[in-house]
């Protein structure tokens, strides 16, 4: 999709070419300072009213610099529909873990329309929640997302840097039209819970050209999620893309229609992953193609789950209601770290239906023959398909 990735440059020139002319608005000038130190929230908050007021398109501009800044709230509807945020600075969050633990996000864009976000680093220093959580002490705080984007149109993130958020890195909830380009996330392979990319009930989300490395998902999809494109984006460590958990609730909306290509997994948990609870839901997966995957020495590069239950604790252990059907693998190829490379674990009441796969060549340890499992998965191969398929 080089087109894509085309287009997306062009807006973002036209965005920075127009914005840049019109109101700027730079945290400083309304008392930020980049010592690291000095809680800048109030300045932020400031800056962003003053962009998110104008009639004409605006720019919040945050320098270079460590700006320390407690729970920002971007909050729409604004009075233009083009502000960029531009960064050239890193915004730090408050090493004491309990000043955003409860408080869900970190930033947060909330019913924003027409938002470029353009380079900086997010330092969530999450390093002592993660401390907390694994020491396994009951009194450690959930944590906030990095990056949120709640019901929102037309946002544009361009160029972040993520490092060791508390909890998720980037969140989109409720959104249409996002997308997320060029972005870096980075935390060490355990630290709990900070998936990369979260998307859940939101339509046309695009992430591309993005490198994650982290302790959770690389990309997660949750319910609702629909028209997603992902390619080009490189992860580990981490947990893989995984579609779901789904099913958790008895009444939830479906995920339909992602495309997930020129993806590669090293040494990851997972590479492509499908997974819901065991347990009634009206929740489904229809139409997902994966693309073009190398896969370096992961654990489990290909895995449908309908009994997914981490860390075998509180399972329903029933049956999922999850329906998945139309799910396609196309040119997956590499290692696999285990021997089973393959594993369709299916709903017993809803089989998979239409699995296609097509040209997948994975093997075990490099040289060793791997093998394929099956459980209530039906579909077709073509091509070259190692290991043999299950079906
Ligand atoms: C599927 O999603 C892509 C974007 O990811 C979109 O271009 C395409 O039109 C969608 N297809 C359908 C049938 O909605
Ligand atoms: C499968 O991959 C292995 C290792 O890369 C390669 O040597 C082999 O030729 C491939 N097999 C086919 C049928 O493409």
């Amino acid at each position: 999709m080089a087109f894509h990735r085309f287009l997306a440059l062009v807006t973002i020139v036209l965005f920075t070419a127009t914005t840049v002319s019109a109101g700027t608005y730079n945290v400083k000038s309304y008392g930020a300072k980049p010592n690291g130190k000095t809680d800048s929230s109030k300045a932020f908050m400031a800056a962003w009213s003053s962009a998110c007021g104008s009639t004409k398109a605006a720019t919040v501009y945050v320098p270079k610099g460590r700006f320390l800044v407690g729970g920002l709230r971007f909050n729409g509807p604004c009075r233009n529909g083009a502000i960029t945020v531009r960064i050239d600075g890193t915004l730090v969050a408050p090493s004491n873990y309990f000043v955003l633990g409860n408080a869900k996000f970190w930033v947060l864009f909330h019913g924003v329309q027409g938002v470029t976000i353009v380079g900086g680093t997010l330092d969530a220093q999450g390093a002592g929640l993660w401390a907390c959580k694994t020491s396994g002490s009951r009194k450690c705080p959930d944590g906030a997302t990095s990056l949120a984007i709640s019901n929102s149109n037309n946002v544009i993130v361009y160029g972040l840097s993520s490092i060791n958020s508390q909890m998720f890195h980037i969140a989109v909830n409720g959104c249409r039209n996002v997308r997320i380009l060029g972005v870096n996330v980075m935390a060490p392979w355990n630290s709990p819970n900070t998936d990369g990319i979260h998307v859940q009930l939101s339509t046309g989300v695009t992430i591309l050209n993005s490198k994650i490395g982290t302790g959770d998902d690389c990309v997660s999809i949750g319910p609702g999620a629909t028209n997603l494109w992902i390619e080009g984006v490189a992860c580990g460590p981490g947990h893989g893309i995984s579609i779901g958990s789904l099913g958790k609730d008895l009444k939830e909306q479906g995920v339909s229609n992602v495309t997930v290509k020129r993806v590669t997994f090293k040494g990851t948990e997972n590479g492509l992953r499908i997974k819901a609870w065991a347990k009634p839901s009206n929740g489904f997966v229809n139409g997902v193609l994966f693309q073009n995957a190398i896969m370096t020495n992961v654990e489990n590069p290909i895995v449908i789950d309908e009994n997914y239950c981490p860390g075998d604790k509180n399972c329903p252990r029933q049956v999922s209601g999850v329906k998945i059907s139309n799910v396609r693998y196309q040119d997956v190829h590499g290692t696999s770290a285990t021997k089973v490379a393959v594993k369709f674990d299916c709903s017993k009441k809803y089989p998979c239906r239409g699995i296609k796969m097509q040209d997948v060549n994975l093997s075990f340890k490099n040289q060793l023959p791997a093998s394929a499992y099956c459980v209530n998965a039906a579909g077709t191969t073509s091509g070259v398909m190692k290991p043999t398929s299950c079906f």
